[in-house]
């Protein structure tokens, strides 16, 4: 006799016999002291907003493609999704929850608004967690180098050029006056090549 079960109904799970260990984790988030205790497998993006209900931080498709995840780590931009959250042990974390001081908005939250950066909303906290990570960095000075260091932010309602401004006015704003003036285009009339 077959031992396969002949009905359509799935057969449920066995119980779990041993339950995963725990080990303990302490970070710093937005600024509050946390002690956890996690399961080795829960990533920071899954610790943030499953366990401590952080949900402005988004997960998008959950393999390091989006950047919807990006977060703050000692000041430096990462994926949450791609990091288990005891890898992070004593870190110091920064998500779109603490970018504000009190009631007033960060200046990329400003920005965003101002030039009308964002449709539905979903990319955003990622884009903007990203943005400062970018500006920490400092390798970023113009628009083009602010697209490709921000290319591993995804903005499915394509509000890329406005995202791009946002970010330039607070990165122009953060780097002051620029050295040189960049060259001002060619003067050239309409309906001709210029030399
Ligand atoms: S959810 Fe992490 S990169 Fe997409
Ligand atoms: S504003 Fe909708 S995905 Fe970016």
């Amino acid at each position: 006799m077959s031992d396969f079960p002949t009905s359509g109904v799935a057969t449920p799970p066995p119980p779990a016999t041993h339950a995963s260990p725990l080990y303990p984790l302490r970070l710093t988030i937005n600024g509050e002291a946390y002690t956890l205790e996690v399961e080795s497998t829960v990533s920071l993006l899954d610790l943030l907003r499953d366990r401590l209900q952080l949900t402005g931080t988004k997960k998008g498709c959950d393999h390091g493609q989006c950047g919807a995840c990006t977060v703050l780590v000692d000041g430096r931009r990462i994926n949450s999704c791609l990091t288990l959250a005891v890898m992070q042990q004593g870190a110091d974390i920064t998500t779109v929850e603490g970018l504000a001081n009190g009631d007033a908005l960060h200046p990329l939250q400003q920005a965003f608004i101002a030039k009308d950066a964002l449709q539905c909303g979903y990319c955003t906290p990622g884009q903007l967690c990203s943005a400062q990570g970018l500006i920490n960095e400092g390798q970023a000075c113009t628009r083009d180098q602010v697209r490709e260091l921000m290319s591993g932010n995804i903005c499915r309602c394509g509000a890329y050029p406005q995202i791009t401004d946002a970010v330039m006015t607070v990165l122009e704003e953060a780097q002051g006056p620029p050295d040189a003036p960049e060259p001002s285009p060619a003067h050239w009339t309409p309906g001709t090549v210029p030399a």
